[in-house]
């Protein structure tokens, strides 16, 4: 007898990962891997950093786990005063747990217990947005407007409310379940806060630049200033998900930074550990946590929160950010990276769309740039992009449905912030050269 991996992977024997350093993975074959995606969007800092490594073990030595309901510990303190003078928040307060899905868990049962501490006991319902990701978990899952995701599981799910995405590439047109005209947009809102009753909606849960569902998506100028405003005239807290926007992904701190809106409740995960140590939080606005902390208190915990080596990683992760300023540098490489695509990509037939901030950059793919119709879910493109890309050693993110819930493909770049201005130009030139194979091979 013998026990399996339950793998993740497509591919039947995907390669073992031995190594990883900068930008590179390198597998037991001694074959390497230009990291265009740090994975999943999560790599900051870059990978094999050993002194992220030290600070790990010398946490782990020194104390790995101490409930968080009955100590704190040194570097959860020293992280919570670092993190805090960072977050587009005033005097903020964090909840540490372990990834993105379960800070948004967090997240919606503070935003509650926020409400029932105000008196509000009937605000329950939560609203977010089509064509938005926020995890896998049920809560999060319902809360991700991503239909393939969501269909084997709804029977499940259905609690929470939906408005259209940001988007203006597709904005209006039919079934893309999005608008690109911020007024709108904002009108929506409003009308689905009034339409739920006078004192029912506690939240509004949104990216503020949508990531894996549609690829580096920015909403339309003056969209985030006038929805901030929306759920502040009708007592709705907003939670932002920073989860793939945070950490300088995006060239600033956090992407609500780049509008200068401060949320109620603003989610972070995959940057801030940068992949080193399963970790996110929720922060929140510090007079709602003194509110919440004085008052009727929030019923939640995991046996993880509050974990010691998590907060020790996120602290080294966080000063090697500010050390070697590289969320300056996300912004300054991320419009070069624009720019390569733009020169290499620009005007090919099956490209719709080059877009993002920083070091998250999409590429949306389509069928014919003049209407803009996508390929056929069938043709799989981005699955033969992203394969044929790593037969030659170039990893990609990708997205599938974007244009109506099925059909669309895009290309998420979002590589580690330390990457090289020679990678930068392998990226786009790799990526080039796999979409012209695989819609070569789809035309064939
Ligand atoms: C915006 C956003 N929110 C939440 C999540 C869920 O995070 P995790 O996969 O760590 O549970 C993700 C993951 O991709 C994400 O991109």
């Amino acid at each position: 007898m013998s026990g399996r991996v339950f793998s993740r992977a497509s591919a039947t024997n995907p390669p073992v990962a031995a190594q990883a350093h900068g930008s590179t993975i390198v597998d037991t074959e001694g074959r390497e891997y230009l990291d265009a995606a740090g994975g999943a969007i999560v790599v900051g800092i870059g990978h094999g950093r050993r002194e992220v490594a030290a600070v790990m073990a010398e946490q782990a030595g020194r104390v790995a786990y101490a409930h968080g309901s009955a100590f704190t510990s040194d570097p959860l303190e020293r992280y919570a005063k670092a993190v805090g003078a960072r977050l587009p928040m005033d005097n903020p307060a964090i909840y540490p747990v372990s990834g993105g899905s379960e800070a948004i868990e967090t997240a919606l049962k503070l935003a509650r217990a926020i409400q029932i501490n105000r008196g509000e006991t009937d605000r329950w319902q939560v609203i977010s947005r089509w064509n938005s990701y926020h995890g896998n978990t049920l809560g999060a899952l319902d809360l991700s407007g991503r239909q393939p995701l969501r269909a084997p599981y709804e029977q499940w799910l259905g609690r929470f409310s939906h408005v259209s995405a940001a988007y203006p590439y597709r904005g209006g047109q039919p079934g893309s379940r999005s608008l690109g005209d911020a007024q709108l947009l904002v009108d929506e809102l409003e009308a689905a806060i009034v339409a739920a009753g006078p004192g029912r909606v506690a939240a509004f849960v949104a990216e503020p630049i949508v990531g894996a569902t549609l690829g580096a998506v920015e909403p339309p100028e003056g969209y985030w200033p006038a929805i901030a405003d929306v759920c502040r005239r009708h007592g709705v807290l907003l939670i932002a998900d920073e989860v793939m926007t945070g950490f300088g992904r995006t060239g600033a701190w956090f992407a609500m930074d780049h509008w200068g809106v401060r949320p109620d409740l603003l989610v972070a995960a995959k940057g801030a550990t940068s992949g080193y140590w399963p970790f996110g939080f929720v922060a929140a606005d510090g007079p709602l946590y003194d509110a919440v902390r004085t008052g009727r208190g929030f019923t939640h915990g995991f046996t993880y929160s509050h974990q010691p080596v998590a907060a020790a990683v996120a602290g080294e992760v966080l000063r090697i950010l500010e050390a070697e300023q590289l969320v300056e540098a996300s912004a300054v490489k991320g419009e070069r990276l624009k720019a390569l695509l733009r020169d290499r990509l620009g005007d090919h037939q099956a490209v719709g769309d080059i877009r993002g901030r920083g070091l998250m950059v999409g590429v949306e793919l389509v069928a014919n740039r003049a209407t803009k119709a996508p390929y056929p879910r069938a043709a799989k493109l981005i699955e033969s992009v992203v394969q044929i890309a790593a037969e030659r050693g170039l990893l990609l993110y990708h997205g599938a449905g974007n244009a109506n819930g099925v059909d669309g493909d895009t290309v998420l770049l979002g590589p580690p912030l330390v990457i090289t201005d020679a990678e930068l130009v392998r990226i786009a030139d790799g990526l080039g050269e796999a979409l012209d194979l695989a819609v070569a091979g789809i035309a064939g």
